[in-house]
């Protein structure tokens, strides 16, 4: 079912997002009804795209690690699994596993909107919403702390390659495991260091947006603890999708991953938290601090579509 992926997993960055997080009900008919909304998702954004024809109209609709076999006793992905907590001082990592995920995204905010209403209408009493919220395109696809977020992103076809599970797993071929994380940022703490602190802590200048060459990258720079190779050399990659969000109380990142594995990501988080083989962790999260975590399998639409 690789063909028929769905198009959040790879699309390129949207100008404005919903993050909708749900827990199931303990109605008698809930879970019928999850079932039967996630079977018509597919549709449902079809006709959307219709309606609005320019918007590039995204959904990413996840389901949560332990709420998979409520859904779907039978079969799981193979390599599904928890969020992993974590915790190193002020480092943290906590994991807040939620049901389902919908990331509605669009370069129009109308889109999203009637779509993101849509969704929890369908839902009705049978889901609870958890968290709502608006991602936005900051300036030239930058993260809050001013710098660009995204650079080295895989490109083209490399993007399914990274993302789409294949014949690994042929049940799910087409799926991909996501990661969800917002993190709260202290912007005043951010903008006291100096901008060649600030690019010391990414390792890639802020205006321009240059890597720095490797022996000029701090062990704790961000860029340096994910950038991360298997024993046989070649990268880990993962495909990130994350957006700003914020309003006058709140301000930070909903950093996503969409990956064929979530081992890569677990990797890459662990380096950060724990840092290396010295113990040297990711500068960054002196002024961003995760307050949610959780992961999803984000099926294929032909797999959704045999829910009905
Ligand atoms: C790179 C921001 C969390 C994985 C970057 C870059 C920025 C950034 C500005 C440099 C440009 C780019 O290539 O995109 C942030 C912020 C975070 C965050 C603000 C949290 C608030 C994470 C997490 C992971 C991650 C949790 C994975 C567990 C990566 C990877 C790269 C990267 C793989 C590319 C490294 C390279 O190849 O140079 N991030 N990031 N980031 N980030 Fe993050």
């Amino acid at each position: 079912m690789r063909e028929t992926y769905q198009s959040g997993v790879i699309a390129e960055a949207s100008k404005d997002a919903l993050f909708l997080t749900f827990n199931q009900t303990h109605n008698e008919d809930a879970l019928a009804v999850v079932r039967s909304v996630l079977a018509a998702m597919p549709q449902r954004v079809e006709a959307y795209r219709k309606r609005f024809p320019d918007a590039r109209l995204h959904l990413t609709l996840g389901v949560g690690s332990a709420y998979w076999d409520r859904l779907n006793p039978q079969e799981r992905p193979a390599l599904l699994r928890a969020f992993p907590a974590l915790e190193n001082g002020e480092r943290v990592a906590p994991s807040t596993p939620v049901d389902l995920l919908f990331i509605v995204r669009a370069d129009q905010y109308d889109a999203v909107f009637d779509l993101g209403a849509e969704i929890v209408k369908s839902l009705e009493d049978a889901a609870e919403l958890v968290e709502e919220i608006h991602g936005f395109r900051y300036r030239d696809m930058r993260d809050l702390t001013g710098f660009v977020d995204g650079t080295e992103n895989p490109e083209g076809e490399d993007r399914l390659e990274v993302a789409l599970v294949g014949a690994e797993d042929p049940e799910f071929a087409g799926g991909s495991y996501l990661h969800l994380q917002r993190y709260e940022h202290d912007l005043s703490a951010w903008q006291r260091l100096s901008v060649k602190q600030q690019e010391d802590a990414y390792g890639r200048t802020k205006d321009d947006n240059i890597e720095y060459p490797g022996d000029k990258k701090s062990p704790h720079a961000h860029t340096k603890r994910t950038s991360l190779k298997r024993e046989d050399g070649t990268s880990m990659e993962i495909l990130r999708h994350s957006m700003p969000y914020g309003d006058s109380q709140r301000k930070g990142l909903m950093f996503v991953s969409t990956c064929r594995t979530p081992e890569h990501y677990e990797r890459m988080l662990t380096s950060m938290v724990e840092g290396d083989e010295e113990g040297r962790a990711d500068r960054i999260l002196e002024f961003t601090r995760a307050v949610t975590g959780a992961a999803f399998f984000v099926p294929s639409n032909g797999w959704l579509e045999q829910l009905a």
